[in-house]
């Protein structure tokens, strides 16, 4: 340990507060024979993607230390509460898979945010009983109790190898000594202005004493933050859901009338679950199961889609983003019906991810035609009874991997910090369902399944995959983008399972968008105008403007491991040695 702490301080000594450019490569990448016009990171030993460099070189430390995927996975989670405050976090939650290459074993992690035992059905409703969006996204009660610490000390203690102290002293430095401000935090925080400045101590946290925001390049300390994360690895588990830091969640629930309890806290849960897996070609796709809306429709839509030749077809042509479109639109109107906590309802998950079932959906599709999302129901296939999260994934020189997405829900959740301990509060209530058909922050509907109910977990997108080839794992990728995470992870698999894309190509191509509910198809800038006019004429309501996602990927190939970050959002780094 004691080369690994100097190793890790001679690291910290190179990134703080000046955080520079990737260190060169010292091996000799390989030659890939390629033609792409997008070239991934190679490296020998093991890789880490993330949405920020600096904690992408921290997970990388850690591997080069001796740790393994799971060490730098925590490690990466917790810099990333530092250094990517939107979305990275210890006040909110999320999902993890680890595979474990010894025990040929993928284990899925649940640390989502629960409701606190007062939640109830109607909390978000007003007087006429409608929806109050300011109270289900931007309140206190509009926070589930945080499951991240809770998640990354269950997975540290059975499938890490080092300590919690240590994994956590590259964060800790971070937040006590500062880091350099990033573009990409300098733009969020501009984008979240007035949120954040509605609530004393996030203004005081985010803006200088004079109210204007730290740009690029200045730096900037977070000594609360510090002073929670030091709790965390004195104390383990309970440095966060009991004693001071719980004390000022408290405090802060109490000050602005929110309905956590300190029982809430001492209460919260990580729950292990089966991994959904699917089966594409042959190739296997493991992914997160409920309260993860993600994991089964990715499964599902791969399905449908495994019926047709798409490579004959064309990556993008019109004929295939037809396909694309059609079978987003079955999921995710099952995903307003039959999805939520599975501990709350019984998700009917043998037969949405049954290929007699996609077959079905199949033959309900006709080529070349939009089928109006009024037509299309949940279960229509006579089933017999998809801002800010981020996400990373990491590679081990020993097989082991970790695909990660958490979140905050909203850019910086809540917008409420909690007073004197320098977090976040999320606002994940509002992934419930609050009123059936009623549109949440990224227009999904529900109802009876995903009602709000105490100690229950919103159902969510994250849909952190695993994607396997000859029983090996090929692929770590997942995404933020609220209810397009589902959409944009099924491509990234299919543009490596379907097209053979390398791992930069197919983060790179652009990627489009249907949620059944608005009936309207997402196309990114680089679909073409031609494909566009094919598309309407095929019948869709096609929209423009949006930029889907932000995937994190790392692949495994013979012996080399290959990664890209998306460029879609500023900031992020893919790092490997
Ligand atoms: O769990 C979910 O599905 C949402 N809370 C995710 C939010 C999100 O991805 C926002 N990011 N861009």
């Amino acid at each position: 340990m004691q080369l690994f702490r100097i190793i890790l301080s001679s690291f910290l000594m190179a990134v703080m507060p000046f955080a520079g450019p990737a260190a060169a490569q010292t091996q000799t990448p390989p030659i890939i024979e390629s033609d792409a016009r997008f070239q991934p990171v190679i490296a020998e030993n093991g890789m880490v993607a993330s949405q920020e460099e600096v904690a992408s070189r921290i997970g990388v430390e850690i591997l080069k230390a001796g740790g393994n995927a799971v060490d730098a996975a925590v490690a990466t989670g917790f810099a990333l509460a530092v250094t990517l405050p939107r979305a990275g976090n210890i006040g909110g939650g999320g999902f993890m898979l680890v595979y474990l290459a010894a025990e040929d074993r993928t284990i899925a992690v649940d640390y989502r945010e629960m409701a606190p035992m007062a939640a109830h059905r109607d909390m978000f409703l007003d007087a006429a009983g409608n929806v109050d969006p300011r109270q289900a996204r931007f309140s206190p009660a509009s926070a589930g109790v945080p499951g991240t610490v809770a998640g990354f000390v269950h997975v540290l203690e059975k499938y890490g190898t080092m300590s919690l102290h240590d994994v956590l002293q590259p964060a800790i430095k971070l937040a006590e000594r500062g880091v350099n401000v990033s573009y990409g935090h300098a733009q969020s925080v501009l984008a979240a202005e007035q949120r954040l400045k509605q609530w004393p101590e996030s203004a005081k946290i985010y803006f200088k004493p004079d109210g204007a925001p730290y740009r690029a390049g200045e730096l900037w300390r977070q000594p609360d933050l510090a002073k929670s994360l030091k709790a965390i690895a004195e104390r383990g588990r309970d440095g966060f859901y009991k004693g001071k830091v719980a004390d000022a969640i408290l405090a802060t629930m109490q000050k602005y009338g929110g309905p956590m309890t300190s029982e809430d806290l001492a209460g919260y849960k990580v729950v292990e679950r089966p991994a959904v897996s699917g089966a594409f070609h042959g190739q296997r796709v493991v992914t997160m199961p409920p309260p993860s809306s993600g994991g089964i429709h990715v499964v599902q839509m791969l399905n449908i889609l495994e019926g047709y030749d798409l490579k004959s077809l064309g990556h993008n042509s019109a004929a295939y983003l037809n396909l694309l479109a059609e079978a987003m639109k079955y999921a995710y109107a099952d995903r307003s019906r039959y999805l939520g906590d599975p501990d709350f309802f019984d998700v009917p998950m043998k037969k949405l991810l049954d290929k007699a079932y996609a077959s079905r959906i199949r033959s309900k599709i006709t080529p070349g035609r939009a089928r109006p999302s009024t037509e299309i129901a949940p279960g229509m296939a006579q089933l017999a009874e998809g801002p800010n999260t981020t996400h990373f994934s990491v590679m081990d020189r020993f097989g082991n991997v970790v695909s990660n997405t958490y979140t905050l829900n909203l850019s910086f959740g809540s917008g409420i910090t909690v007073e004197g301990a320098g977090f976040l509060l999320n606002n994940e209530m509002d992934d419930f369902s609050s009123k059936p058909g009623a549109p949440n922050a990224f227009g999904l509907i529900g109802g009876e399944a995903n009602a709000i109910e105490a100690g229950k977990r919103p159902l969510s997108s994250m849909t952190p995959v695993i994607l396997f080839k000859d029983g090996k794992p090929l692929m770590a990728t997942g995404s933020p983008g609220g209810s397009t995470i589902i959409t944009v992870v099924l491509q990234m698999v299919l543009n490596i399972a379907a097209f053979d894309m390398n791992i930069a190509e197919a983060t790179a191509a652009p990627r489009i968008h249907h949620q059944w509910l608005p009936d309207a198809l997402f196309l990114e800038p680089g679909i073409g105008a031609d494909t566009e006019r094919l598309l309407i004429e095929m019948g869709y309501p096609v929209q423009r403007g949006r930029i889907l996602g932000s995937t994190q990927s790392v692949m495994h190939l013979e012996s080399y491991f290959y990664g890209a970050s998306d460029t879609r959002r500023p900031g992020a780094a893919t790092v490997g040695y």
